[in-house]
């Protein structure tokens, strides 16, 4: 594995990105973590044996518990995001509910108004049954946080940028009264990446991202990861291997692959993103527009403290048009280089209605500014001649 070259002197993000938690191949030197394709490992010995039982992760025996793709793939996201380890699952929603059900079983949690629809109801819906009791609230509204705590409350959870509406959380702020109360605070990072802002810096005690949007990049493959202190992350992959949503060893390697471009990737994203915002700031037929980088957004000041100023806004924006549901529907089936497509953080631009919403969630992919606009713009013209406009 590539370490610090200069003793002493810490690696950048990006030299991270590209070489943390890699291996060449001990048996033939092929560059890369290769792919390990097995189910099952020979033991050899029965000090192995003994220390499989034991958790030693240093001894693979079962790809369920852990396999070598993954775990390079796992020594490269704790590097990148500054954690003590990391766990790899199946999906995002893999690394959220066992992530929930790991810290919070049987408790009360605090969970942010807006999150992930999936998470969403999985929250309302899946940890009741576990037992678990939670109070929604606004994250802005900070006497709100703390009044909602309760005797056996062990955790707030919400997006740093929140899907679909943008809504910039205060980690730093959530940080404090987490600490104050003895809270665990867990993140879902999905929507900014680490190469724009890592919660753990900031005080949070986990950070959770659906590998399968910027940390792969390339809309070819679903993971999770979730990032923290050992003792935390010992008890999620615990929990992990009894639920049983590993990841695979392809998928593994696919994210790793990915992350290795992240930093130039995003960089690209939150340009495109913040041309497109301002194309539609100006647009007569948007009604309402949402992207943290542009300067009255409702969450510019704190975005701008915490990541834009010196790592840009992230890639998604958000809109509603003139005309409601119906404009939107119209816009949607009149995009052409821009795919009708759910998802985000893929190299390709994405546009995705709400459902039973007017909102439409643009992730801004990594083509030319000025084609992406010029397909906004046509799709635009065609919903203003449908009749909709202001
Ligand atoms: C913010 C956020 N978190 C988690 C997820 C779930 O990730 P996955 O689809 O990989 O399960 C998504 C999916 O869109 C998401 O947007």
């Amino acid at each position: 594995m590539s370490g610090t070259h200069e003793p002493g002197r810490p690696e950048g993000f990006a030299t991270k990105s590209v070489h943390a938690g890699e291996a060449s191949d001990p048996l033939t030197g092929a560059h890369g973590v290769p792919i390990y394709q097995a189910t099952t490992f020979d033991l050899r010995t029965w000090d192995n044996f003994e220390a499989f039982w034991a958790g030693d992760e240093s001894v693979y025996g079962y790809s369920r518990d852990l396999n070598p793709t993954v775990r390079h793939l796992e020594q490269k996201m704790a590097a990148i995001e500054g954690a003590e380890d990391s766990v790899a699952l199946a999906s995002g929603m893999a690394a959220i509910s066992t992530t929930l059900l790991a810290m919070g079983g049987g408790a009360h949690a605090i969970i942010a108004n807006e999150i992930y629809n999936t998470a969403n109801k999985f929250v309302n819906e899946d940890l009741p049954v576990h037992g678990m009791r939670m109070t929604r609230v606004d994250m802005s509204d900070f006497a709100a946080v703390e009044a909602a705590i309760e005797p056996d409350t062990k955790l707030i959870y919400t997006e740093v940028v929140s899907n679909p509406s943008l809504i910039v959380a205060d980690i730093p702020a959530l940080a404090t009264i987490a600490k104050r109360h003895g809270l665990l605070l867990i993140i879902d990072n999905t929507f900014l990446s680490p190469a724009t802002f890592r919660p753990l810096e900031h005080g949070a005690d986990l950070v959770i991202h659906s590998a399968t949007k910027y940390l792969s990049g390339h809309g070819n493959v679903l993971g999770g990861v979730v990032s923290g202190r050992k003792e935390l992350t010992s008890r999620i992959r615990t929990k992990s291997l009894r639920l049983g949503g590993t990841l695979s060893a392809f998928g593994a390697w696919l994210i790793m692959t990915g992350i290795r471009t992240l930093p130039l990737r995003i960089a690209r994203h939150s340009e495109n993103a913040l041309a497109v915002a301002r194309y539609l700031a100006t647009h007569p037929g948007v009604s309402e527009l949402r992207y943290p980088g542009l300067p009255d957004d409702r969450g510019h000041s704190t975005a701008a403290r915490l990541f834009g100023e010196e790592h840009g806004y992230g890639g998604m924006v958000s809109l509603r048009l003139h005309g409601g549901e119906a404009a939107m529907a119209c816009m949607a089936e009149h995009l052409r280089l821009i795919a009708f497509a759910t998802s985000l953080g893929d190299t390709a631009s994405l546009a995705w209605p709400i459902y039973k919403t007017d909102v439409l969630r643009l992730s801004i992919g990594i083509e030319d500014p000025e084609d992406i606009i010029a397909d906004l713009d046509q799709a635009l013209v065609a919903v203003r001649a449908a009749g909709f406009g202001a």
